[in-house]
C-alpha cells in the first residue's frame, strides 16, 4: 500500500493519500483546500492516478479540497448517503466495498460526531475522521451530532474491529499520528465508560467553543469546497 499522511497546521487536520502498488490508483481522504498543491505534487512525483476523493463528513473547521482535486484529476467525489452535501459523483452506504487496484475500501457508517460521519477501512488501516481520535472522540454538540449514536458507532462498530487495526484519525492536536484499536480501547479516556449513559453524560458536559471558521467551512463544504 502506498500511504501518505499530510498535516494541516491551521486546523490540525490529517489528510490521507492511499494508493495501490499494483496499478498506482489512489484516493485521498479528508483533503484541505489550502494544501491541494502539496497533494498534486505528491501525486505527480509518485506517478499516481487519483481516482477518488472522499470526505468522512461535512467538516466544520476547514474547507474541503474535493472540488479542486476533481477539477485537476476528474476524480470521483464520494461521501456517505446521509450527507447534505450537493454535487457528489456518488453516495456511499454502510458496509459497501469498492476497489482501488489490489486494495479493497470498506465503508462504515458511524454517525454521532455528525449525522453523516463515515469511517473507511483499507486493509489494516481505519480512517476514522472525527469519530475516533487518539485519546479522544469527536464532539457531538453540533451538525446533528448525537452522543447516543456516537456511543453505538464506537462500541458496536469500531471497537469490534481487531485490536491490531491501525487508527488513522482526522485530527490530532498533540502531534500523535496513529494508534491502534487495541491501544484506544485500553487508554482512550473517553472509552473507559461502563455504559451508554455515562458516555452521554461526559459528552454533554464538555462545554467546547465552536471552531473558528465554522460557518464558512460548513457552507462551503455543503458545496464540496466550491465558492
Ligand atoms: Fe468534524
Amino acid at each position: 500500500m502506498i500511504f501518505k499522511q499530510f498535516f494541516d497546521k491551521e486546523s490540525s487536520t490529517y489528510t490521507y493519500l492511499v494508493g495501490s502498488e499494483s496499478n498506482r490508483d489512489a484516493l485521498i481522504i479528508d483533503s484541505v483546500l489550502e494544501n491541494v498543491k502539496e497533494y498534486i505534487n505528491f501525486i505527480r512525483s509518485n506517478n499516481l492516478n487519483l481516482l477518488y476523493v472522499l470526505d468522512t463528513h461535512i467538516h466544520a473547521d476547514h474547507i474541503s479540497g474535493m472540488s479542486t482535486l476533481n477539477e485537476h484529476f476528474d476524480c470521483e467525489m464520494l461521501m456517505g448517503k446521509e450527507t447534505l452535501a450537493e454535487g457528489l459523483s456518488r453516495k456511499l452506504g454502510h458496509n459497501e466495498e469498492f476497489h482501488l487496484g489490489d486494495l479493497t475500501v470498506r465503508t462504515l457508517f458511524t454517525p454521532g460526531h455528525t449525522s453523516d460521519s463515515y469511517c473507511f477501512l483499507i486493509a489494516d488501516k481505519l480512517f476514522t475522521g472525527d469519530t475516533l481520535l487518539i485519546g479522544d472522540t469527536g464532539r457531538t454538540d453540533f451538525q446533528n451530532g448525537n452522543s447516543i449514536s456516537a456511543y453505538n458507532s464506537l462500541f458496536n462498530i469500531l471497537l469490534k474491529l481487531p485490536d491490531t487495526t491501525i487508527v488513522c484519525p482526522g485530527h490530532d492536536y498533540n502531534g500523535q499520528c496513529r494508534s491502534t484499536i487495541g491501544e484506544e480501547k485500553k487508554s482512550n479516556p473517553r472509552l473507559q465508560v461502563n455504559s451508554q449513559k455515562e458516555y452521554v453524560y461526559i459528552m454533554k458536559n464538555l462545554n467546547l467553543s465552536n471552531p473558528k471558521k465554522m460557518d464558512v467551512s460548513i457552507s462551503r463544504n455543503l458545496k464540496l469546497g466550491k465558492e
